[in-house]
């Protein structure tokens, strides 16, 4: 029964992929000489070096985690994104030795489910395009994740982040799940473990970049469940000991945050999921040009709290980048922080952060360093070289 319900839904989705044309979404494998197209696993591959030398007593173990689609060429749209996760691992011994591996993330839902399956199944964001993608988007996707049969906090592929977590654990990240837990063996070779619950505690998906405080042993971490949740929390001695909704507008490109010795800081900005763009085939996060950016912050010593405090930034915040952006348009100072100025530019002026680099208490300041991509004096975004 089971099967025929999955072939009757694989047979209505097929129908959809006619009116989708799977190479126009494939652009982003021919950039960078073609470096994101997927790899195949490689283990042991020993390494030389081309110049220079290894220090002698360099020991340890390099790695990142990306996506790479175990079905190539797709033969569905396929976003950059939806690639499943593969750990690559460069292991470094004392003596100069280095040899480099790569394994999938085996994670049950997109790895195993669709290995076994010989073909995508689940919805990808690659597919949330144009009329087919909205009926995708509002029947077989949620039929098809159904019919898996696999747990809501298990949907994600594992690509986006690596962590270590002050217990030791190694997690490949994705912000559609729970952790990813993996482990490497002496060689450096990557071994999947599978979705950490964190002794059962965990429930819900957690962002891609958690923030891990190796100093108190804390995890401090915000997740959202579209389309309307989004929370924080709290993990202590590998179990989740706070959590606590939000209330922040779901649908903006929440990736990252950042926490300082006293202070956890979200952060809010201008970049917003905008499902009507998408179907009309356009980018999926657009930037929302009157939006401002703007931060909440919880003191790490008290209770995460429902209502996060946004006032008070003026006092807090040292934006140094901002001020860069700022000089760069033209003003000589910050008039109020999380607005650029809107009465000087004679506009509202949007910006976004994705990545945060590190942040710390300074006095009575928090100061972070980031990337920040802004609407130039023009009105143009230019996100890419701005950045
Ligand atoms: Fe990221």
């Amino acid at each position: 029964m089971l099967s025929a319900r999955r072939a009757l839904t694989g047979c209505f989705d097929g129908v959809l992929d006619m009116f989708q044309d799977v190479s126009s979404s494939l652009g982003w494998a021919e950039k960078m000489n073609g470096a994101m197209v997927p790899v195949s696993a490689a283990e042991h591959v020993k390494m030389t070096l081309k110049s220079g030398k290894v220090p002698e007593d360099l020991s340890g173990v390099y790695l990142r985690v990306g996506p790479n689609a175990q079905h190539w060429p797709p033969k569905k749209r396929t976003h950059a994104f939806d690639g499943d996760g593969m750990v690559h691992s460069v292991r470094i011994r004392p003596g100069g030795d280095a040899s480099y591996h790569c394994r999938f993330m085996e994670t049950p839902r997109r790895y195993i489910f669709e290995k076994e399956m010989g073909s995508e199944w689940f919805l990808r964001v690659g597919e949330m395009q144009g009329i087919a993608g909205l009926l995708k988007i509002m029947t077989t996707g949620k039929k098809k994740a159904k019919l898996s049969g696999l747990e809501e906090d298990e949907m994600g592929t594992a690509n986006t982040a690596i962590g270590f977590t002050p217990d030791g654990k190694l997690w490949a990240l994705n912000e559609s799940s729970a952790p990813f837990r993996f482990t490497l063996d002496e060689a450096g070779v990557p071994h999947s473990v599978g979705f950490d619950h964190l002794q059962g505690t965990l429930k819900e998906s957690i962002s891609a970049h958690p923030k891990f405080d190796q100093r108190t042993g804390e995890i401090l971490f915000h997740g959202r469940k579209l389309p309307t949740i989004f929370y924080a929390g709290r993990i202590a001695e590998g179990k989740l000991v706070e959590r606590v909704d939000i209330d922040m507008p779901v649908g903006g490109f929440h990736h990252d945050m950042c926490i300082t010795e006293n202070y956890m800081v979200m952060i809010d900005g201008a970049m917003a999921f905008t499902p009507q763009e998408a179907i009309k085939g356009k980018q999926l996060w657009t930037f929302q040009e009157d939006k401002k950016l703007r931060f909440g912050i919880f003191h790490r010593s008290k209770k995460l709290t429902q209502e996060m405090p946004w006032s008070g930034l003026k006092q807090m915040w040292q934006l140094r980048p901002l001020a860069e952006a700022v000089r760069h348009l033209g003003f000589t100072g910050i008039a109020d922080f999380g607005v650029l100025a809107p009465e000087v530019v004679g506009r509202a002026v949007g910006a976004w952060i994705v990545h945060t680099c590190y942040a710390y208490d300074e006095g009575d300041e928090i100061v972070l360093w980031t990337p920040l991509c802004y609407y130039n004096a023009t009105g143009l975004l230019d996100v890419e070289r701005k950045c």
